[in-house]
């Protein structure tokens, strides 16, 4: 039997169709929307999260005063940014979301192994080596500037930053880019030592960095949040920033895994009602598209059984 290449729940399917309808109609989204909410929460907290903890420890962390010092005034919001996501009608900007990120970072890494009795900081940890260790084939031998496009609260990029640090001799300067404010106010809170050189608020299509100041860019868990317009402009922006011989390594979903293809309807409902442009990441051929944009397209390589990394080459 040939493999299917995404589930029926996304794209042009008559499932997904059915799906799409029930989400547009407005009472039955809210009630879908607050379901998620209360199942995510206690769920987690029943498996070790300290969800609300977690926020109110944020809230009286001071990661508040941080907002004006990373919100730059120039930046514009794409349309497709500007809708709500994760159940929050403010998006990605507000800080519900921000301060809820770090405990649906780690609810979510424990979601990928659910047989067995991981706590969530190494469910956490080992998600991110399955992403290290499927990238480090393709990583250019020295690697000095590093960008994580769409950081976040800067998990993904603190766990980048210390495994390179940890693979190489050299010192690495690693970089956070992302578009809201208040995920870089808390990330900057939870890099207590430092550790990152900068986080950066800014639109990955049009960043300021200058041609060829990177060696490694990655885009971790952030491409289905795109819609195919602005993956293919922020792979072209990328294409500019790398190096020669520079690596574009992203991580997300896996529309050929298993798991993903039978996740029960309760979940691909909720999860659709959640993420507004879940059908056309689905529908996204990633490799095809970076080789359209020019880069040489290394391989798709599934790093756990629901994701997958995608590896492209600046050509040198
Ligand atoms: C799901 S989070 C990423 C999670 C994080 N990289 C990790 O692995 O834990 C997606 C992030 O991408 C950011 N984002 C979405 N579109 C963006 C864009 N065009 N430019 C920069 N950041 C963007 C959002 O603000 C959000 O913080």
């Amino acid at each position: 039997m040939q493999q299917k290449l995404k589930p029926d729940w996304a794209g042009e399917d008559l499932l997904s169709k059915l799906v799409n309808k029930a989400i547009e109609t407005k009472p039955l989204y809210s009630l879908m929307k607050n379901q998620a909410r209360r199942i995510m929460i206690n769920t987690a907290e029943k498996k070790g999260i300290s969800w609300r903890k977690t926020y109110q420890d944020l809230e009286n962390s001071g990661a508040k005063e941080l907002l004006k010092k990373y919100t730059n005034p120039n930046v514009v919001y794409p349309d497709y940014y500007q809708v709500p996501f994760h159940s929050y009608e403010g998006g990605d900007c507000c800080w519900e979301a921000a301060f809820e990120a770090p405990s649906a970072t780690l609810a979510m890494a424990l979601r990928v192994w659910p047989q067995e009795k991981l706590s969530p900081e190494a469910a956490h940890q080992r998600l991110r080596s399955t992403f290290h260790d499927a990238i480090a084939p393709y990583l250019p031998e020295k690697i000095t500037d590093v960008l994580d496009v769409g950081c976040s609260i800067g998990k993904s990029t603190v766990t980048l930053h210390r495994y390179l640090c940890n693979r190489q001799k050299n010192k690495v300067r690693t970089v956070g880019l992302d578009l809201s404010p208040y995920m870089l106010a808390v990330a900057e809170t939870l890099d207590e030592t430092g550790e990152i050189s900068e986080w950066i608020h800014g639109l990955a299509e049009d960043t300021d960095f200058a041609d060829n100041s990177f060696d490694l860019v990655t885009i971790q868990y952030t491409l289905h949040e795109l819609t195919h317009q602005a993956t293919k402009n922020i792979f072209r922006e990328i294409l500019r920033i790398l190096r020669p011989g520079g690596c574009l390594a992203i991580v997300d979903m896996n529309p050929t895994s298993p798991v993903i293809q039978n996740l029960p309807p309760s979940l691909f409902v909720l999860l659709k009602s959640t993420e507004p442009w879940l059908d056309q990441f689905y529908t996204l051929d990633v490799g095809a598209t970076m080789t359209e944009i020019g880069f040489e397209y290394q391989g798709t390589i599934p790093s756990d059984p629901r994701h997958h990394a995608i590896v492209g080459i600046k050509p040198a």
